[in-house]
């Protein structure tokens, strides 16, 4: 429509996106083709084109809220598996700075899962040297600059987490912040205490995951907001189920922490009428939320601007969704402008 062109044309900051969570069936396809691999999704033995394969992934029709955890979970690390080499990589990364420079995103904080690389027997160099040479080339040509966020998967043992924390800090010139992803079903964010508070100590910005389909959500909101790293993290991923706390919506606010908001995603899990309010709650109480995509690919092709134009239906006005936008800007982890320009 018309007047969604606000919206398509106002500069973009995105904080929450999984760059395995860009992988579309196109460049799935595509890497598997090139390295001689077979494509699997769900029950079925081998997928035989991308046309299938895009099937396979819209067409499954989960049931319950653990179903719907099951299904995306194996889908998303099912197809990790076709990533091998620097190309690979650098293909992954530059096809989403591509896809959202014609969003007009300026600046993107990206998380990557490197235990699920390094579990398949990838070198580090390769995986990060393929995402800084995109990164590189996203800034030159695209004007489009980032930066990375480490997540560690909760799912995984505290051991593992600390291993992969270490053995990061080789390329921590190009990580701004680690988090906490991956299935949260009974793994409370402090389990992960001990690293986080030496990624603090280290300098590191940090941020978990709180998602909204969860047991213990509550409680998981409140020790990210207020113990995780010392006295808290600096962002929290998701979170939205604080609206249903006055106590959480004012400790957030109190410690002004920001909010990564992923409205499309929800929609497994919530009804569209739950969702709309609890973001108009945390918006009205003064906490900077801000809008992202978090797995486009895996989200029925809903990128930032499809979840910036969700909001529009959940009753934003373009004004507010210009404050959203700026929010992600002051939220966001950039360093200041120099002479040398910013990044
Ligand atoms: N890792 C990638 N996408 C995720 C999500 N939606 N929730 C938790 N961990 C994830
Ligand atoms: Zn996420």
């Amino acid at each position: 429509a018309a007047n969604d062109e606000f919206v398509r044309d106002i500069p973009k900051v995105e904080l929450h996106v999984h760059i395995e969570g860009t992988l579309t069936p196109e460049l799935r396809w595509k890497l598997a083709q090139r390295n001689g691999l077979k494509v699997k999704f769900g029950k079925s033995p081998e997928i035989h084109s991308m046309e299938e394969l895009r099937y396979a992934m819209n067409s499954a029709e989960p049931k319950t809220e653990d179903e719907e955890r099951e299904f995306f979970f194996e889908s998303y690390y099912g197809a990790f598996d076709t990533l091998k080499t620097k190309q690979d990589y650098f293909d992954l990364a530059m096809n989403y700075f591509e896809h959202v420079a014609t969003m007009n995103v300026r600046y993107c904080e990206v998380f990557f899962d490197p235990q699920g690389h390094t579990s398949r027997g990838i070198a580090w160099d390769v995986m990060m040297g393929g995402f800084q040479e995109a990164q590189t080339k996203a800034k030159s040509e695209l004007n489009v600059r980032s930066s990375w966020i480490m997540c560690l998967l909760r799912d995984l043992p505290t051991e593992d987490a600390m291993d992969h924390y270490k053995a990061a800090l080789p390329y921590r010139n190009m990580i701004t912040g680690i988090g906490l992803d991956s299935n949260e079903y009974h793994r409370p964010p402090l389990l992960f205490q001990e690293v986080f508070s030496l990624a603090r100590r280290d300098g590191f910005r940090i941020t978990m995951h709180c998602d909204v389909g969860q047991d213990n959500t509550h409680e998981h909101i409140r020790q990210v907001a207020s113990a995780i790293g010392g006295n808290g993290a600096d962002r929290i991923d998701h979170g939205l189920n604080a609206a249903d706390k006055p106590e959480l919506v004012d400790l957030i606010l109190k410690r002004d922490i920001g909010m990564t908001i992923c409205p499309w995603a929800y929609m497994r899990y919530q009804t569209y009428a739950e969702l709309g309010p609890k973001m108009r709650l945390l918006f009205d109480a003064g906490i900077r939320i801000t809008v992202n995509s978090d797995d486009p690919a895996f989200m029925d092709d809903a990128w930032i601007l499809h979840n910036l134009l969700l909001t529009k239906h959940f009753g934003f006005t373009d004004k507010e969704i210009a404050m959203l936008s700026r929010n992600a800007v002051t939220v966001s982890w950039a360093t200041q402008p120099t002479k040398e320009g910013i990044l």
